[in-house]
């Protein structure tokens, strides 16, 4: 499905605005993120004036929020640690299947172009006596019986490229479900990386990472261990105001909504660096500096001897390799330690840092620095440590 040719209906936009309007559920959503840094979307929601937030369900990767139909494109602009948006139709309490067909039965799915396809996509957490698939597919009889009833048409399921994708979530006993209006594709595919790193951040951290910080363009940002810079682009386009749709627009809401608004970007001055030991990660990075039109300094050397690079430094952001990329034990606490040393010498204002290397990281902070705040985030199927250290 190409959504960039979707031509919208002003009746499709006035209709679900009126049943939104009606319901008046138009104004709930919520986001999923990353596990452990929801604290960090509830703020972006609300610091960007999006809406406000309702409910943080930590370590769980949901924020819940209020917000207005017609910010949905906006979200798609702006929303740099969300991974998904979700309009919410209805959110309660379920004990089985049954219950769940029922609640979703009662939804008024009517929006739906009867000649468009769906799929329902569930995700579950907890103890339960069913799976996600039988969610999906008790939900979606609920969704065709629904809509028989509202407009008399069997709506037809579509698994690989549906028109409209219905979410339902059940954690616990928690039960959500909305229209996912990001689609397959979550807004971490941000579609700037012209090269594979073959480790890359995902782009959403990288921005939680770069809030967290409360770094400020007029500073100096490095990534000791760039790779491919995804900190130091995510650093960038935020400083520049560049959206996160800038390249990609195949959003499910384009179903809805007929324009991606364009959003006004700056040209402020940047001071980003990055140092990375391989040159064809450099190379690499360089190459995505000229998509994406943010070019920070990008040398080929070692996170151990940035002190010999730098006099000072105001931000450090960045996410070392982890032992079970790079082997034995002592190479990685050689490398932690030396870093973490020459980092001590040149920093001015913070160090924000993602590791799985937790033990090794809080042994050689403590030697190098007063104190860390640590943040434990749910990252690849680990349990990894977000730190942040005042110099
Ligand atoms: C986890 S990756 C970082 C990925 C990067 N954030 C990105 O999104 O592309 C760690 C990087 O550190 C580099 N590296 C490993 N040892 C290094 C060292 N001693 N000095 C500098 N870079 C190093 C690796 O080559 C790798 O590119």
């Amino acid at each position: 499905m190409n959504y960039s040719n979707t031509s919208v209906s002003t009746f499709t936009e006035n209709l679900i605005l009126n049943i939104f309007k009606e319901i008046n559920v138009k104004t709930d959503f919520y986001l999923t993120c990353t596990p452990g840094l929801e604290f960090m979307s509830s703020r972006e929601v609300e610091h960007l004036k999006i809406g406000y937030s309702i409910e943080e369900k930590s370590g769980k990767g949901r924020v819940f929020f209020r917000s207005e139909y017609s910010k949905i494109p906006e979200m798609h602009c702006v929303l740099r640690t969300a991974e998904r948006i979700v309009l919410l139709l209805e959110r309660c309490t379920v004990n089985g299947l049954d219950e769940i067909y029922r609640v979703v039965k009662k939804l008024d799915f009517s929006f739906i172009e009867p000649e468009w396809s769906f799929a329902v996509r569930s995700t579950r957490a907890g103890n339960h006596d069913f799976t996600s698939i039988d969610i999906g597919r008790v939900a979606g009889k609920a969704v065709i019986d629904s809509y028989m009833e509202s407009r008399g048409v069997r709506l037809r399921v579509n698994l690989d490229e549906p028109d409209v994708i219905v979410r339902c979530d059940l954690i616990g006993n928690d039960f959500m479900v909305g229209i996912d209006m990001t689609g397959d594709e979550g807004l971490h595919r941000r579609r700037y990386r012209v090269y594979q790193h073959p480790a890359p951040l995902n782009p959403v951290i990288a921005a939680s990472l770069v809030y967290l910080s409360e770094w400020y363009h007029k500073n100096t940002l490095l990534d000791p261990f760039c790779g491919s810079g995804t900190i130091l682009f995510e650093a960038g386009m935020m400083a520049r105001n560049i959206p996160i749709c800038r390249f990609r627009k195949d959003f499910a809401f384009t179903r809805f909504f007929s324009k991606v608004p364009e959003t006004r970007e700056n040209r402020v001055n940047l001071k980003l660096y990055g140092v990375e030991r391989f040159r064809k990660h450099v190379e690499g990075a360089r190459i995505i500096a000229k998509h994406v039109h943010i070019y920070p300094k990008f040398l080929e050397g070692y996170a151990e001897r940035i002190n010999e690079y730098f006099d000072e430094i105001d931000f450090i952001i960045t996410n070392p390799p982890y032992g079970f990329r790079i082997g034995k034990k002592k190479v990685i606490e050689d490398l932690y330690s030396s870093f973490l040393k020459s980092t001590s010498e040149i920093l001015k204002k913070k160090l924000v840092l993602i590791t799985a290397e937790r033990n090794v990281f809080e042994k050689y902070a403590r030697e190098y620095f007063e104190d860390f705040q640590r943040y434990d985030v749910r990252y690849g199927g680990l349990i990894t440590g977000v730190y942040v250290i005042e110099a």
